[in-house]
Parts: C-alpha cells; sequence; structure tokens
C-alpha cells in the first residue's frame, strides 16, 4: 500500500476521545470525553496534524452508512464502526471476556471461543487497514491498549516504512498463565511488529519478552528482541500518570473546595471519611475493600456515627456476565451491611453507582480523609494517582494494594493485599490512627512523585523513543514547543 495520508502521528486506540451525545432537540454531536491520554496527546496531535482511529461506540446498523472522518479540536478523528455481533465478540467477547481476565492474574474465568477469535482478526485488520490509509510517509504510528494487539503487525505488513509503537494499558502476564491463550503465538507475533512495546512495569517487559524466547523462538537479549530480518524489537516500561498540575488546580478551585464542604455536609460532618472509587469491575477489590471495613464496623472499631465509606462504583461492561454477577454481589453486601450496621441518616456505606464529571470526583478526593484503593490486580490505577494530586495540603492517607502497578511508584501509601481481610482491617486502622505528621511525611513523597512523572512526561518519554527509530530516509517528527 502507496502512502496517500497526511497525519505523521497516528493514534489508534480502541476508543476514539469523543461519545456522541444527543442534544435535547434530537440533533446529535461529539463531545470530548474527558481523560489524561487525549490531553497528553492533543498538544503534540496539533502540531503533527495528528489523525486518531478508534470506535465510536455502539453498534452500526445493518446498511447504515460509514461515519466519515471528522476534525475535532484540531484533531482528524477516524470512526471504525462495528456491528453488534463484532461488539458481542470482538470487545465484550475475545477482549473483555478472553484477555481481560487472562491478563488481570485470571481473577475470573477466560473463556477461549474460537468465534470471539476470528471478530477479533477481522476487527483489528480493519484499525490496522484505517491506520494505514490515514499515515504519512515515516510516519509514527501508537497502537493502545489490549483490545488491538495484531494492529502493529497488520500495519507493518502494510506499511513498512510507518515507525509503529504499541502501549500495553493493562498488565502483561507471567507466561504459566499467557500460555493458556489458545492463540499465544499470533498475539506475540502481533506485537512484535512494533519496534516498541511499551509496558507499566519492567516485570510485564520481562514477562513479553521471555514468551517471546519460548514460544516464537526469536533471539533475545535484555529488553532486545531480534528478528530473522535484523530488525529488533524494544520492550520496555512507561508507567502512565495523569495531568497532575490540571488535577491540582481543578482541587483548588473555590467551586470545588465549596462541592467538598457540601460533601461533608451532606455525609453528616462526619470526623473521618474512607472514600473507594473504581469502574465496577471485579479486579478492583471492591468486595474485600467493603468486607474489610463492614468487619471495623462491625466490631466497634469504627461506629457510623461519625465515619463513613463513600464507595463510588461507575458502570462498567454491563453487558458481560461476570460483571452483572458482580455487580449483584456488591449490591448484596452493600444492602446487608446497611441493613445490620447502618442507623437512621448515618448508612456505614454510601454506595454511589454512577460516574461523575472530573469537579465532582475531585471533590470527593478532597472530602476524603482516606483513600482505600484495593485491586487484586490493575495495570497501573490512576484514581490513586489523582487524590494525591489533589491533596495540595499535604494530607489525607491512601491505603493501595500492592497489586496496582501504582504500588512502584507510591510506596508509601499504607500497601495492603487484598486477599488479605486482616492485614487489610491492620493498615486502614493504621492509616485511620496515623499521627498528622506521619500522614503529611508519605503524602508528601508521594506528591513529589505524581507531580514529576505526569502524563506529559509519559506520552513524551515514549514518542522521543519512537522518533528515534529512524530507518534512513524517513522524515522527523516535528515537536511542539514548550
Ligand atoms: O484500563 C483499560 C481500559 O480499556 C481503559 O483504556 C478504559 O478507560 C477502561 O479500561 C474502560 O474500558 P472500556 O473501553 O471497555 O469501557
Amino acid at each position: 500500500m502507496t502512502a496517500n495520508g497526511s497525519a505523521d502521528l497516528v493514534i489508534v486506540a480502541n476508543r476514539l476521545p469523543v461519545d456522541r451525545v444527543i442534544d435535547p432537540d434530537g440533533t446529535p454531536r461529539w463531545r470530548r470525553s474527558p481523560g489524561g491520554l487525549v490531553s497528553a496527546l492533543e498538544p503534540v496531535m496539533r502540531v503533527h496534524d495528528g489523525a486518531w482511529i478508534g470506535w465510536p461506540g455502539g453498534a452500526q446498523e445493518e446498511g447504515e452508512e460509514d461515519l466519515e472522518p471528522f476534525v475535532e479540536d484540531g484533531m482528524q478523528l477516524v470512526p471504525v464502526p462495528l456491528s453488534a455481533q463484532e461488539v458481542e465478540e470482538f470487545y465484550e467477547g475475545f477482549s473483555n471476556g478472553t484477555l481481560w481476565p487472562l491478563y488481570h492474574d485470571v481473577v475470573a474465568k477466560p473463556l477461549f471461543k474460537r468465534e470471539w477469535w476470528e471478530a477479533y482478526k477481522r476487527v483489528n485488520q480493519r484499525f490496522a487497514e484505517r491506520a494505514a490509509a490515514v499515515a504519512a510517509r515515516g510516519a509514527m504510528v501508537w497502537v493502545h491498549d489490549y483490545q488491538l494487539q495484531l494492529v502493529p503487525q497488520l500495519l507493518r505488513e502494510l506499511r513498512p516504512d510507518l515507525r509503529i509503537g504499541f502501549f500495553l494499558h493493562i498488565p502483561f502476564p507471567p507466561a504459566e498463565l499467557f500460555s493458556q491463550l489458545p492463540w499465544r503465538r499470533a498475539v506475540l507475533e502481533g506485537l512484535l511488529g512494533a519496534d516498541i512495546v511499551g509496558f507499566h512495569l519492567p516485570g510485564g517487559a520481562q514477562n513479553f519478552v521471555r514468551l517471546v524466547r519460548q514460544r516464537v523462538g526469536h533471539k533475545t537479549h535484555r529488553d532486545l528482541v531480534t528478528l530473522p530480518d535484523g530488525r529488533q524489537v524494544r520492550a520496555a516500561a512507561y508507567p502512565i500518570s495523569i495531568d497532575a498540575a490540571d488535577f491540582e488546580e481543578l482541587a483548588r478551585s473555590p467551586e470545588v473546595t465549596r462541592r467538598a464542604e457540601a460533601i461533608r455536609g451532606a455525609l453528616g460532618h462526619p470526623k473521618r471519611v474512607l472514600l473507594g472509587v473504581d469502574r465496577l469491575d471485579y479486579t478492583k477489590g471492591i468486595y474485600p475493600r467493603l468486607r474489610a471495613y463492614a468487619e471495623l464496623v462491625a466490631d466497634g472499631t469504627f461506629d457510623v456515627e461519625d465515619t463513613v465509606f463513600v464507595q463510588v462504583a461507575t458502570p462498567s461492561r454491563e453487558r458481560v456476565d461476570e460483571y452483572r454477577k458482580m455487580r449483584d454481589e456488591i449490591d448484596m453486601l452493600v444492602g446487608r451491611v446497611n441493613g445490620n450496621l447502618g442507623r437512621i441518616g448515618h448508612p456505614a456505606i454510601s454506595y454511589l453507582h454512577s460516574s461523575y464529571p472530573r469537579e465532582e470526583m475531585a471533590a470527593l478526593y478532597r472530602a476524603a480523609d482516606i483513600m482505600v484503593v484495593t485491586p487484586y490486580r490493575d495495570g497501573m490505577n490512576l484514581v490513586c494517582k489523582e487524590y494525591v494530586a489533589c491533596r495540595y495540603d499535604n494530607d489525607g492517607a491512601l491505603v493501595l494494594s500492592e497489586f496496582a502497578g501504582a504500588a512502584h511508584e507510591l510506596s508509601q501509601a499504607w500497601l495492603v493485599n487484598p486477599y488479605d481481610i486482616n492485614g487489610m482491617k491492620a493498615a486502614i486502622v493504621e492509616a485511620a490512627n496515623a499521627e498528622p505528621k506521619e500522614v503529611t511525611r508519605r503524602m508528601k513523597a508521594m506528591r513529589k512523585t505524581v507531580r514529576e512523572h505526569d502524563v506529559d512526561r509519559w506520552a513524551t518519554g515514549f514518542l522521543d523513543e519512537l522518533d528515534a527509530v529512524r530507518p534512513p530516509g524517513r522524515r522527523r517528527v516535528r515537536r511542539p514547543a514548550g
């Protein structure tokens, strides 16, 4: 395929950074979806005549015309439609019923269905074709996440002139688990189409290199894989982050400050607010966290008259069986705990099954005294970084699972094993009773990390390395000033 496209930088991600919303008068329009990734990439996209390829959400009706590419905030957006069957087999099926549980320590049982794999290959091919069509000669293409692991190789076959990067936003499992996948070799070969394969943690990169050696048989040395044609692929860690300055600014705003006070007021001005914020996902360890807290209320350590646990659970992947099952389990647990331990006007757990705008999240982070983040396994976990960014007074404690990628950077948190209920209870109590000086010491150190390693540094770091992959004759991509 020849290069007809004009984009010097192409982002390929499962979702577009916009949502389709319908105005009250029935007119459909696109609304930018909030997210660190798009804010970090926007400046560089503008300078490079960038394009973003992704699924616009929903299912394309039979016979419905494809949505045309359009320009939004200076970015060319290229929608990749999915049919209802593809949503079921590619998105809910292979992506979220096979890869998601497999890559998260098999916390739920992955399903291996051959028709899902066929849909995954088909949809990855479509993404690769769109990328091949919009990329300029020698462009950089950055492919994101587990839904699109075959795109690097498919794209390289179509456009060998491109520099291709891949970043995995979830954990990459150890060989012992990954090897369950019937299509393991094809997935590894798909990723090897990239010049750089990025992971959150060095452990993920090492798992990948080891698997490539074992299962594909290529030569490897440290973080480098050498392919039979001499091309080299580098596997390395690039821990993602948030726009910390932006969150802090939001947290300092008078609106958010007022809202945080109003939240505490609505909770009855408690002495202590514990907070959990998660997508309603079985990897997040919401159940054991609430159980640990409920036991602390039941044994009298905490009193519902002056302490409350606010749990925000954002609806997610609601048509996937495991997600439905876990929602029922959490609903039942919260109902039982509040029924048994709550008093009038004082539930033990204030449970919100909803998603909120960033302003409300910042107010919740400000209103909390202790944030409790206890995933069984999490690639990074950005919620805890957002909380840290919002605690500009250097107060607020963080209880964090050692199985979240963020624990590698935020080692001053009270680290817990989410499988150990007693250990979690002890850490929550310790955090609640810690001297303010100790809380400040820990928070200060974590804030420094989050401030210094923000999402801009992450994106720039990755793209600079990809830019340096320059076989002869390729043009260099301009960086934005500042
Ligand atoms: O963490 C992986 C991820 O795919 C994110 O990129 C995304 O924001 C989140 O999970 C929710 O995923 P979905 O697109 O399935 O709603």
